[in-house]
């Protein structure tokens, strides 16, 4: 068990990378705070982890409200006593270039899949000092590192979310606070349904999102969850301000 004792909250657990991060945290004896914006998804999460004899509560909450936030955190922190992983890995996918969004749809791409880290991070950054440390995980993408059509402001979003992940981690290594990122390729979530759904021809997208992968397939949520197992594991202990690319493949072998 690498992770007993531990307590992890993991934002956008109730679906895809989240759902299967949660679940991998809890098999490996952390306490999870499974948290959404959608209640009854995130219960339900909860729910499959203490039927497996695990420790788990869920909380509705939404990112990109600051006020909800400073709440929320605020009294998991006094219940909890001591919080030592955040997981921000809620996030959308917003589609358009620049000529095509609105600025209704920039803000909200941009509050979800970043300010919330920050908001999230800063709200957290106390107590995690006052423990002598603590451990932050942003979900990143290869979206961080190349430019994709029609995809302007989520690749901006992801490209901040790893610059910020660095930032973060050179300002907290004095006080043992770590962070990393992860930098996942197409992975089936519901999310990855709703871009494709989004394209000209769906079936066409799904196909040419697999060829992207020299490893012959998308992946799974768990393949995403295992490396934020290792991250938040003492396995990582001198690991901060890296980006963990899991994609089987898909940057070596653009075309
Ligand atoms: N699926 C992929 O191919 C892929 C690839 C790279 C990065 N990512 C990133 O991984 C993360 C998870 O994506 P996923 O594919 O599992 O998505 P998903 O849609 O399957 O799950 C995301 C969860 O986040 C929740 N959520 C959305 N907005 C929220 C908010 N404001 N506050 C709280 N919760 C909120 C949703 O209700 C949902 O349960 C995202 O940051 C996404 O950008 C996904």
């Amino acid at each position: 068990m690498r992770l007993k004792n531990k307590v992890a909250i993991v934002t956008g657990s109730g679906a895809g990378i989240g759902r299967a991060t949660a679940k991998f945290f809890a098999n490996e004896g952390a306490k999870v705070i499974c948290i959404d914006i959608d209640s009854n998804k995130a219960s339900e999460v909860a729910e499959e982890i203490s039927k497996d004899g695990n420790k788990s509560k869920s909380l509705k909450l939404d990112v990109t409200n600051e006020e909800e936030i400073s709440k929320v955190l605020s009294e998991l922190i006094q219940s909890e006593i001591k919080i030592d992983i955040l997981v921000n890995n809620a996030g959308i996918t917003v589609t358009g270039s620049v000529e095509d969004l609105t600025t209704q749809e920039w803000d909200r791409q941009i509050d979800t899949n970043l300010r919330s880290i920050y908001l999230m991070s800063n709200k957290i950054w106390k107590h995690f000092k006052k423990n002598k440390g603590g451990i932050i995980l942003n979900t990143a993408s290869i979206a961080s590192k190349i430019g994709i059509a029609n995809d302007a402001a989520y690749c901006a979003s992801k490209a901040a979310v790893e610059m910020l992940t660095r930032c973060m981690a050179k300002d907290g290594a004095p006080d043992n606070i770590r962070v990393n990122c992860v930098c996942p390729g197409f992975v089936e979530t519901p999310n990855i349904q709703g871009y494709f759904d989004a394209q000209p021809d769906p079936e066409a997208a799904r196909k040419f999102a697999i060829s992207l992968h020299p490893i012959g397939r998308m992946g799974k949520p768990e393949d995403i969850a295992k490396g934020f197992v290792f991250l938040a594991s003492d396995d990582a202990e001198w690991i901060t301000g890296s980006s963990l690319v899991i994609d089987g493949g898909l940057l070596t072998a653009l075309p």
